[in-house]
């Protein structure tokens, strides 16, 4: 693999899931410095044993929903020497968080205020502190570029039958925040372009993860490539937009699905 990041310092949220991980896996192989954060619990601990012995790999504890914390996670960083170039707003509620913590899928008309504001909160309130914080410690400092991470399932719906006896199924609140982040990252590409910062959405498809044949088969059949994604298919598309070549790209979605949004 190239060393296509060499000059970069990632800063990630959420990087102990499923594709935090193969995004930090992939970044060290590129040559990137990687500031990886997570809440702290067993994610965080897999992380820090697999990279400890990577000169190039930081760890923090980071809690995306509070906001203390995010007012002081890049002055802690930059004490500790770290410069990040990119950011990348990974940490979400997701279906398979809450599928692992034996969270129900209830109905919509019995989706819960609560629920849906914990995952606001988390998933659009979160990257949004991270981007205000972004806009006070780092942006017109240097060049650098924020990365959101949306979902097939934002400017597109779900097709609710293949969740049908799921243990897991697609919810109203993750879809809501995910087409809201794209809209951050519209607002803030024009505010920040100015001061040399650059801002897009990566849209990913549906990620393979010991997901049941019944269930592959389904989403398969919306998919042009037929196929749900290995993770590093994602990341591979992640250090493109992580790296100085993408630095003319701004206010864009970038869709890793295989096509499900091409049809
Ligand atoms: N896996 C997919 O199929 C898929 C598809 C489209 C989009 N995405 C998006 O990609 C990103 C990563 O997804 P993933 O598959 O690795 O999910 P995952 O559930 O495996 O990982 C999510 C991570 O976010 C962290 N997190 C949750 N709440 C947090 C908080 N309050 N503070 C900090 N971290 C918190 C979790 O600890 C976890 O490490 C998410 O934004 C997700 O919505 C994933």
């Amino acid at each position: 693999m190239t060393r296509m990041l060499e000059k970069r310092t990632i800063f990630i949220t959420g990087s102990g899931g499923v594709l935090g991980t193969t995004y930090v896996r992939n970044m060290l192989a590129s040559g990137a410095q990687v500031v990886a954060t997570d809440l702290p619990g067993a994610r965080g601990e897999a992380l820090k044993s697999e990279f400890a012995d990577n000169d190039n790999f930081v760890y923090y504890d980071l809690d995306v929903g509070d906001e203390d914390q995010i007012k002081e996670i890049f002055k802690r960083v930059a004490a500790d020497g770290y410069a990040p170039n990119v950011v990348l707003n990974n940490a979400a509620i997701t279906g398979e968080l809450l599928m692992g913590a034996g969270k129900s899928f209830p109905d919509f008309a019995n989706t819960s205020l609560e629920d849906w504001e914990k995952t606001i909160k988390i998933n659009l309130t979160g990257a949004f502190l991270i981007a205000r914080q972004m806009d006070i410690d780092i942006v017109g400092k240097y060049p650098a570029a924020l990365i959101n991470v949306a979902s097939m399932y934002a400017l597109n719906g779900p097709h609710h039958d293949i969740y049908k006896d799921m243990p897991f199924k697609s919810f109203s609140a993750y879809s809501s925040t995910k087409a809201g982040i794209h809209g951050l990252t519209l607002w803030l590409a024009g505010y920040w372009a100015a001061r040399g910062s650059t801002v897009n959405t990566i849209a990913p498809g549906a990620v393979y993860n010991d997901h049941s044949d019944e269930f592959q088969n389904r989403v398969g059949k919306l998919i042009m490539a037929g196929r749900m994604a290995e993770p590093k298919e994602i990341a591979d598309v992640m250090l493109f937009l992580c790296s100085e070549g993408a630095g003319y790209m701004t206010g864009q979605m970038v869709n890793v699905d295989g096509g499900f949004s091409g049809w």
